[in-house]
């Protein structure tokens, strides 16, 4: 039988462009997907780019009798890559039950079957907002954990724990949790990107839909920070480089290379960008004028964050390679087809 990989949440942002480095090394892909924040039109996308369609079943992973049927009608899948999750950091602090029930639940629902169906590996989706406002940056995966500043964020905590626990009672299982810094821009192909549903809430979304038209202007929040040009600093990692260190991790299990059963790596591109940067890129990327104003800073945002990426870089043999300035202009061009496609 064909060695399968699941992908929860593989019609996602970040879903999506890793499903489709998976099938360009070679993979057989399932993906589940409740589709609750992504268009199935990515699965159209994923096999235009890849000419291959990965299995895909409408399915929510916190609905546990679905999800037991889903593995007994599987039963080649090796590992599992877990992306699906909400995302919004400000729907998480106005609902926060909706986040510990969704995000919880769909992992320890995982997990559950990885130890009764024997799958021994998972890759997860974790974010860089674990470590709130660092003491020292870049920083690195030795920093503590500080307490969430959101329900979101928190929501990323202790799923992390969930599966470190789970891993230290059961050691056939193993695990890489991949903490995400900001991933922007699309595929090369813009066949597969962002799709924000209403209005974004993240800068580069906002940034190529006020360029096109759909806003009016963009807000940059805030311009007193304790930052070189007063604005806030990320480190923003192009998607594409993202997807593929999912791959690599995977592979890393899958081959036995991992030095612990637990192992946690910081995704980033070591370099912290502040948003008035962030818009002089696009700017210069695409060639068109983006109109914005600063205004106050939003509540909860960290001043600077940027991560120290050498343990990836080491372990991993992953480095991010794309620019800002091509993360901006694929961004660009997946907005563009959007529009074409309404
Ligand atoms: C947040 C979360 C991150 C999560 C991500 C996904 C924290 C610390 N970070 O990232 O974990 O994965 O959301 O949704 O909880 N900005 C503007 N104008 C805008 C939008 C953003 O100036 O209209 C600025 C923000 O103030 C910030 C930067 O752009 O400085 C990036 O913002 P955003 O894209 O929302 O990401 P984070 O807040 O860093």
């Amino acid at each position: 039988m064909k060695k399968q990989i699941l992908v929860t949440g593989g019609i996602g942002y970040i879903g999506s462009h890793t499903v489709v480095e998976l099938i360009e090394s070679g993979f057989e892909v399932i993906i589940v997907d409740n589709l609750s924040n992504s268009s199935i039109a990515a699965l159209n996308g994923i096999g235009e780019i890849t000419g291959k369609s990965p299995l895909f079943e409408k399915l929510d992973v916190c609905n546990k009798s679905q999800l037991r049927s889903f593995f007994e009608k599987h039963a080649g899948i090796v590992a599992i890559i877990h992306f699906a999750a909400f995302k919004s950091v400000g729907e998480s602090v106005s609902n926060p039950l909706k986040y510990y029930y969704n995000n919880l639940v769909s992992t320890i629902n995982l997990l559950h079957f990885m130890k009764e169906k024997d799958i021994p590996y998972m890759v997860f989706s974790s974010s860089c907002t674990v470590y709130g406002q660092p003491d020292e940056l870049p920083v690195s995966e030795e920093a503590p954990v500080k307490k969430a500043m959101s329900p979101y964020g928190n929501t990323k905590q202790v799923m992390e724990e969930i599966i470190s626990d789970t891993l230290a009672s059961t050691p056939s299982l193993k695990a890489i949790s991949l903490r995400y810094f900001n991933p922007i821009g699309a595929h090369p192909s813009a066949l597969i990107g962002e799709l924000p549903i209403g209005i974004p809430d993240n800068l580069v979304p906002f940034i190529t839909q006020t360029a096109i038209g759909i806003r009016d202007e963009l807000k940059v929040f805030g311009d007193d920070y304790n930052t070189p040009d007063g604005s806030a600093i990320r480190d923003y990692l192009h998607v594409v480089d993202l997807a593929k260190a999912h791959v690599v991790a995977l592979q890393r299990l899958l081959n036995k290379q991992n030095k612990e059963n637990y192992e946690v790596f910081n995704l980033g591109t070591g370099e912290g960008v502040s948003v008035l940067e962030a818009i002089k890129s696009f700017e210069r990327a695409t060639g068109e004028k983006l109109n914005y104003k600063i205004v106050d800073k939003r509540p909860g945002d960290i001043e600077k964050l940027w991560g120290d990426t050498s343990l990836a870089n080491k372990e991993l043999g992953w480095k991010a390679e794309k620019s800002l300035d091509d993360a901006m202009l694929t961004a660009w061009k997946w907005e563009n087809y959007l529009q074409k496609r309404k």
